[in-house]
């Protein structure tokens, strides 16, 4: 595997200081020699610069329109450039609300892509569905192009266009959405699988269904996996500032991990709202951005039944 990582502090897609942390803390607990180790050649961007956007007045509810807008164009730029390279992109956050530049940066290298968004929340508010104004909770009313017409046009937003097809994108691990946000996913028909279906299904079966419905119309997309850390059970993730109860153990979030890198079409990865200033112990953060290594590890071809490198010889 080609790897190319890009750290995005971002925070100001919501209320609360130390997400911006989140790239550091990542790369703090050894992704980079973790991921050589495992036979990846990796190229590490650093982090994303951006400019300080002032002012930035609320545009009806909505929270720093203008800062979030710029940092994500900044960042398709980077993800285009990342997949014009060859790479995997490996965008680590900051929050959500950099997949509105990831997932067009990568989807303007690669054409269309399928977005497997894992999660606790479907952060497909709108801009007027919002009920609190942070862009963290919206991203993916922006992406799709059936929700066009319920998005107005933010400032610093008219570079980005739609780029998802709804029944391209498939959730895992709802378990927390606004009434809004259940309404426009019935409106335009996502599958979803929130924790009762986890609950019912199986994580296996989860993921084989996820899989068939991606590869339904027998083209092999690109995949684009939007990992939110608070998808998981804040006893695994506990550094993250929406965290909810009920979330995915350990085990079913590196399943995802380990059975979307078996397609082989694994093409961009999100890792995001690793928080280390959310009043949680030393060991608690570093527990939360384990985690995301290890996601990312899984990603990459880790299995947990082990591995050896092709030409291995015995000594
Ligand atoms: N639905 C809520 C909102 O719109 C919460 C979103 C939380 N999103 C996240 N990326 N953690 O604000
Ligand atoms: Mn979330
Ligand atoms: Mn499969
Ligand atoms: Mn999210």
């Amino acid at each position: 595997h080609s790897v190319g990582i890009i750290g995005v502090p971002f925070s100001k897609g919501q209320p609360r200081d130390g997400v911006q942390l989140g790239p550091d803390v990542i790369r703090a607990e050894g992704l980079v020699q973790k991921l050589r180790g495992q036979g990846c050649a990796v190229k590490d961007y650093g982090n994303l610069s951006y400019e300080e956007v002032l002012p930035d007045e609320p545009v009806g509810r909505v929270k720093h329109p203008r800062a979030v807008g710029d940092a994500n164009r900044r960042l398709s730029e980077a993800v285009r450039a990342v997949k014009r390279d060859g790479r995997t992109a490996v965008v680590l956050g900051g929050d959500h609300s950099l997949a509105i530049g990831s997932v067009h940066g990568h989807a303007s290298a690669v054409g269309d892509v399928s977005l497997v968004w894992v999660d606790a929340h479907a952060d497909i508010n709108t801009p007027l569905s919002t009920p609190t104004g942070n862009m963290h909770g919206q991203p993916a009313s922006y992406l799709l192009h059936e929700l066009r017409p319920k998005v107005p046009i933010l400032p610093n937003f008219s570079w980005m266009t739609p780029c998802v097809s709804a029944k391209h994108l498939v959730y895992i691990g709802l378990r927390d959405l606004d009434p809004e946000e259940h309404f426009l996913l019935n409106l335009v028909g996502v599958k979803s699988f929130s924790m009762t279906q986890v609950d019912a299904l199986g994580i296996g079966r989860v993921m084989e269904e996820t899989c068939d419905l991606l590869c339904k119309d027998g083209t092999r997309r690109p995949i684009h996996l939007s990992y939110d850390v608070d998808a998981f059970d804040p006893a695994v993730t506990p550094a993250t500032g929406t965290p909810v109860m009920g979330g995915l153990t350990y085990r079913e979030g590196v399943y995802i991990a380990e059975h979307l890198a078996n397609t082989g079409l694994l093409s961009a990865v999100d890792v995001v709202e690793v928080n280390p200033a959310v009043g949680v112990s030393e060991q608690d953060v570093q527990r939360t951005a384990g985690v995301a290594v290890d996601i990312l590890l899984g990603c990459f071809g880790r299995l947990r039944g082990g591995n050896h490198p092709p030409n291995f010889c015995l000594p």
